[in-house]
């Protein structure tokens, strides 16, 4: 094949987020926002992205997917669109890697959503230094994800690098809607993860905060698997208080939090936070979203991608 494209969701961590570090589990959810990336190959004598000279500087987790999937097979004309909002907390630069990844692999022949997770995540460790799979691998499998140390029912592939093991899992759940607030400032991740890191040092409460969040992800699992809505929600504000004890909310976050509660069944942020998204379940998305947007949001809707990758 000649050309190829792909798409890969945007994601949000639904429970999890910060705990996930201290070995507890966690559960993202795949969004229907979409990364899409189309690769042809060109007669000219470099690849371009989106018109331009692909460089590490602008163009690092392209360039590194073509190192990892394409090689020096020849330059390549790469075109992208993308309705994930970018430094957003929602999983970008993974759903970009995974449909990157997925049609460079795919104009080589066949490709399974388990060997694009391995070779994304691989990009995206190369790239940022550090990373968890969570990102990627929900980007390529779609759906609601549960990342874990050990294996469970539904298990789907595990990966591990540097003496950490991620154990990947398929979940159930019901059908439900999103709506995702933006602050529109970008949180440090190193800064927040360091600060919790800190604050359970120093104090026995802020482990026991960990431990909590470890067991709302366990009840989340059996409340998504009875398609309870009203426990998920209560269970999302719930891991939002912690979060927030923990010192990685934000004042935009919280007034955006306190926009949407009304019209939801429960709302935190998630991702790293200080700053990035808030994720509301909601009762009625139109209100809930012109709420965020009075509070000085960006707001998303979204349901729940249930297909993963997807080859064009
Ligand atoms: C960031 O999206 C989520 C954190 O738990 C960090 C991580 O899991 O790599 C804060």
């Amino acid at each position: 094949m000649t050309e190829a494209g792909a798409r890969a969701p945007g994601k949000a961590i639904l429970f999890g987020e910060h705990a996930v570090v201290f070995g507890e589990g966690a559960i993202a959810v795949a969004l229907t926002l979409y990364f899409e990336t189309r690769v042809r190959v060109s007669g000219g004598d470099e690849t371009r992205v989106d018109g331009r000279p692909m460089d590490r500087k602008h163009h690092a987790y392209y360039q590194e997917a073509v190192r990892q999937a394409w090689g020096a097979r020849g330059p390549l004309e790469i075109t992208t669109s993308s309705s994930v909002p970018s430094s957003s907390g929602l999983g970008s630069s993974a759903a970009l890697t995974v449909a990157t990844v997925a049609a460079l692999k795919a104009m080589r022949g066949r490709l399974s959503q388990e060997d694009v997770a391995r070779t994304a995540f691989e990009v995206e460790f190369a790239v940022q230094g550090r990373a968890s799979p969570t990102d990627t691998s929900t980007a390529s499998h779609g759906r609601a994800v549960y990342i874990a140390r050990d294996e469970h029912e539904r298990h789907l592939w595990t990966v591990e690098k540097g003496g950490n093991r991620w154990c990947i899992h398929d979940l159930e759940f019901p059908p439900m809607d999103f709506v995702i607030g933006y602050t529109g400032k970008k949180g440090n991740t190193a800064e927040l993860i360091e600060r919790v890191r800190r604050a359970c040092e120093a104090d026995a409460g802020a482990r026991a905060r960990i431990a909590r969040i470890g067991a709302i992800v366990e009840e989340g699992r059996g409340a998504l698997a009875r398609h309870d809505l009203v426990r998920l929600g209560q269970l999302m504000d719930e891991n939002q208080g912690h979060l927030s004890a923990l010192g990685v909310s934000s004042p935009e976050l919280e007034a955006l939090i306190a926009a949407a509660r009304p019209h939801a069944l429960g709302a935190k942020l998630t991702g790293a936070g200080g700053g990035g998204s808030m994720i509301a379940l909601a009762r009625d998305s139109k209100a809930c979203s012109s709420a965020i947007e009075r509070a000085g949001g960006k707001a998303f809707q979204a349901k729940i991608d249930r297909e993963g990758v997807v080859v064009l």
